[in-house]
C-alpha cells in the first residue's frame, strides 16, 4: 500500500500521531556524564526503546521509526562501531520474541549489505517472523541515510524504465524504503541537537518537529507524553491559512 504524499494532497490529521520518527541521540553523553563507557549509554538506550514501544502501543500509534545507526556513523572509532553491531545482534535476539508476542511487526531499513551475513540473516528472519502482525510497526533504521534512500529510489525507477524523465512524486515515494508507512506526523530528536542528520529527508517535508535536551536513555513514558502534548497543540496547515483550518474543523 502506498500513502498519499503531503505535497500532492493534504493528508488526514488525527489527534494521536499515526507515525512517530525518532532520532535517539545522547547515549554517549548520558554515559560520559556518569563516568561510564559510551557503550553503557547504548545499552541503556535499548531499555528506553522498550519503554517507547510500550507507550506507542498504549497510545494507539501505528508506526514508530527509530534511527539506530546512520550511514555516517561508520566514521566513529572502529571499537564503538563493532560494539554497536554486537548490541544490535543481542537486542534482536532478546526482543523479537516479545515483540512478536505483542503483535508488533518489525522492519529494518537501510543499506543492510554492509552488515555481516549473520546479522543480515537475523534481520531477515525477524522480519519474516513478524511480517503478518497487525499491531504497531516498529522500523529500525540501520546504516540508513535519507540521501541514500532517495538515490536508491531514483536508481530503481531509472533502471526499470530507461529513458523516461518525467517521474512523479508518488512514483518516487513508492520506491522509498519505507513506502509501507505514511509520512511521519511527529519527528522527535533527543539529546539537545536541533538537526536532521540525514534521517528521513523526503518524508519529513511536513512533519512536526519536537526537540528535547533529554538524553535518549532518560526518555521515558512521561517524556513521550510531553512530546505528544506538544504535537496536539500544533496547527498543521500544509500550506493553508489558519482560517481555512478552522473552517474545515467546523464543517466536519
Ligand atoms: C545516539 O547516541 C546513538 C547512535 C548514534 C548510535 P550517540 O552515540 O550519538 O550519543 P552522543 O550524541 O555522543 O551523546
Ligand atoms: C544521529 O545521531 C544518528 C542516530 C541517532 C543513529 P548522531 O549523533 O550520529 O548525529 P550527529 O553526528 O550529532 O549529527
Ligand atoms: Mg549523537
Amino acid at each position: 500500500m502506498t500513502h498519499p504524499s503531503s505535497t500532492v494532497a493534504v493528508p488526514p490529521v488525527s489527534e494521536v500521531p499515526k507515525h512517530i520518527a525518532i532520532i535517539m541521540d545522547g547515549n554517549g553523553r548520558w554515559a560520559t556524564k556518569r563516568f561510564l563507557p559510551r557503550v553503557t549509554g547504548h545499552v541503556r538506550g535499548v531499555d528506553a526503546v522498550r519503554g517507547v514501544v510500550e507507550a506507542c502501543v498504549k497510545r494507539g500509534v501505528d508506526f514508530l521509526t527509530l534511527f539506530a545507526f546512520s550511514s555516517e556513523n561508520w566514521r566513529r572509532p572502529a571499537e564503538e562501531v563493532s560494539l554497536l553491531m554486537r548490541l544490535f545482534v543481542t537486542a534482536l535476539d532478546r526482543e523479537v520474541g516479545k515483540m512478536h508476542a505483542n503483535g508488533i511487526r518489525l522492519k529494518v531499513v537501510g543499506d543492510l549489505s554492509r552488515f555481516d551475513d549473520k546479522l543480515q540473516e537475523m534481520i531477515a528472519s525477524a522480519e519474516r517472523r513478524t511480517a503478518s502482525n497487525a499491531g504497531l510497526t516498529v522500523t529500525v533504521c540501520a546504516n540508513y541515510g535519507g540521501r541514500w534512500d532517495i538515490m536508491q529510489a531514483v536508481n530503481k525507477l531509472a533502471a526499470a524504465q530507461p529513458g523516461r524523465a518525467d517521474f512523479s512524486e508518488d512514483e518516487l515515494a513508492a520506491e522509498l524504503s519505507m513506502a509501507y508507512a505514511p509520512e511521519p506526523d511527529l519527528f522527535i530528536r533527543t539529546g539537545g541537537e536541533q538537526r536532521v542528520s540525514n534521517f528521513l529527508l523526503w518524508q519529513l517535508a511536513y512533519s512536526e518537529f519536537y526537540f528535547t535536551d533529554t538524553w535518549w536513555p532518560d526518555f521515558d513514558a512521561d517524556q513521550f507524553d510531553l512530546a505528544i502534548d506538544s504535537y496536539q497543540r500544533r496547527e498543521r496547515r500544509f500550506g493553508r491559512t489558519s482560517a481555512q483550518i478552522i473552517e474545515q474543523k467546523k464543517a466536519s
